[in-house]
């Protein structure tokens, strides 16, 4: 509604926020590159923005000559074609929802468009910002066209994993049968409140970029593994039904012992990639072998790893683990320099460690292997964002001088 008012005076500015997700049975391999359908279905939790999100302003001008976008506040290309995807699609929708009549208080169509988008977490922190930014970017332009129906079949032509940010909590994305993708979309398994013991440390490694995009090399995975095509066809059906089952009785031991089990088998497809693909480093097995110490100290699973296509290890855990598994990565990977730094996001207690604990877990510890730990929690879908203070443009259009 404050879209349409304002659009009676030329501009009109509509200003959202998405979450990042991460995945517990991966998404792998394209059986359509064009339109980004999956070779099988995925499941994922959508993380807090308190600590990660992505905010986008959108906004449309009789006054504007062309679209225009800017990331993290440097101009990019609007023309890059998942972008184009993404715009032609809402605007589909939104024509279509007019039925082609000319409605008065509607956004008009012809507008050219500005939108900035930036990141409240380092993208060099090789956390999952495009499924973060293109959510942000078809809620945002959804919101300036008063669409209202289901997007995440237009978020996923921005990128797979995007269509899964657009629902908080627990998400599916569903493979689906027909070609055109339509029905390939995310559906909400639970709520964020449906677990609300259960907790996310991002352990950011230090070093470099990552070798291999997942579209290039999801696509090479797709061409050469037989591994990746076993996975799709058997693994991944049987899993994700557990899957669901483990969410569903907040079964942790279930939840971490199948999301490290498909996280080790998406890097396992990765190796049967060839030429293979490296996104795992020696820090990544390290946390790995520390993950399984501490559980067989433990004896059950108290925390569980899972890995993108990157080297930093997303943990779940519950809340009562929290404060001495943290402890038991300090202990392992001695801060170098930001100790005051080192936990990030939400308060983490204290928790002294046993001798026992120390040594049967802390074994060869590696100093500034970790960068630092993010500490979060599932959370809600993306927002609208009512302050017009935040909104990303200013009232000429331009991105506003950023603090
Ligand atoms: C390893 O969604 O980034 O994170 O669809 O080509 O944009 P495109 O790929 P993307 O792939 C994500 C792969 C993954 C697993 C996952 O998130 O399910």
């Amino acid at each position: 509604v404050a879209a349409a008012m304002a659009a009676e005076r030329g501009l009109a500015m509509v200003t959202c926020t998405a979450p990042v997700n991460i995945a517990v049975i991966k998404y792998w391999g394209k059986r359509d590159t064009d339109l980004i359908l999956p070779i099988n279905s995925s499941l994922s939790v959508t993380l807090h923005q308190d600590q990660l999100k992505t905010t986008t302003t959108a906004a449309a001008s009789r006054d504007f000559t062309e679209d225009r976008l800017w990331l993290n506040g440097k101009e990019a290309d609007v023309g890059h074609p998942r972008v184009q995807a993404c715009l032609r699609e809402v605007r589909r929708l939104a024509r279509k929802r007019r039925g082609g009549g000319e409605d008065a208080a509607a956004l008009s169509l012809s507008y050219k468009i500005h939108i900035a988008s930036e990141n409240n977490f380092p993208t060099a922190a090789g956390l999952a910002s495009s499924a973060a930014g293109f959510a942000c970017l078809v809620s945002a332009l959804a919101r300036l066209y008063g669409l209202e129906e289901e997007l995440s079949e237009v978020a996923r032509r921005g990128s797979g994993s995007a269509c899964r940010s657009m629902f908080g909590g627990f998400v599916q994305w569903q493979r689906g049968e027909r070609p055109d993708g339509t029905d390939s979309l995310a559906l909400q398994v639970a709520p964020e409140m449906h677990w609300p013991e259960l907790r996310v440390l991002v352990l950011v490694v230090s070093g470099e970029k990552k070798p291999v995009g997942s579209t290039a090399g999801m696509q090479t995975s797709v061409e050469t593994s037989p591994l990746l095509k076993h996975r799709a066809e058997v693994v991944v059906p049987e899993r994700l039904a557990q899957m669901m089952q483990h969410i569903q009785d907040r079964d942790f031991e279930g939840f971490g012992q199948l999301a490290m089990r498909d996280s080790n088998q998406f890097h396992a497809t990765c190796l049967d990639t060839f030429p293979p693909i490296f996104y795992l480093t020696d820090v990544s097995r390290h946390i790995i072998a520390l993950v399984h110490r501490y559980n067989t100290h433990h004896g059950h699973t108290k925390v569980a790893y899972t890995f993108d296509a990157g080297p930093n290890a997303v943990i779940f855990t519950l809340a009562d683990t929290v404060a001495e598994f943290v402890e038991v990565v300090r202990r392992s990977f001695p801060p170098a320099t930001n100790g005051d730094q080192f936990v990030r996001g939400l308060p983490v207690g204290s928790a002294a460690l046993s001798q026992e604990l120390l040594a049967a877990v802390v074994t060869e510890p590696m100093p500034g292997a970790v960068q630092y730990i993010l500490h979060t929690k599932p959370g809600p879908g993306p927002q609208l964002v009512d302050d017009p203070s935040q909104h990303l443009l200013g009232a000429d259009g331009l991105p506003r001088s950023r603090a």
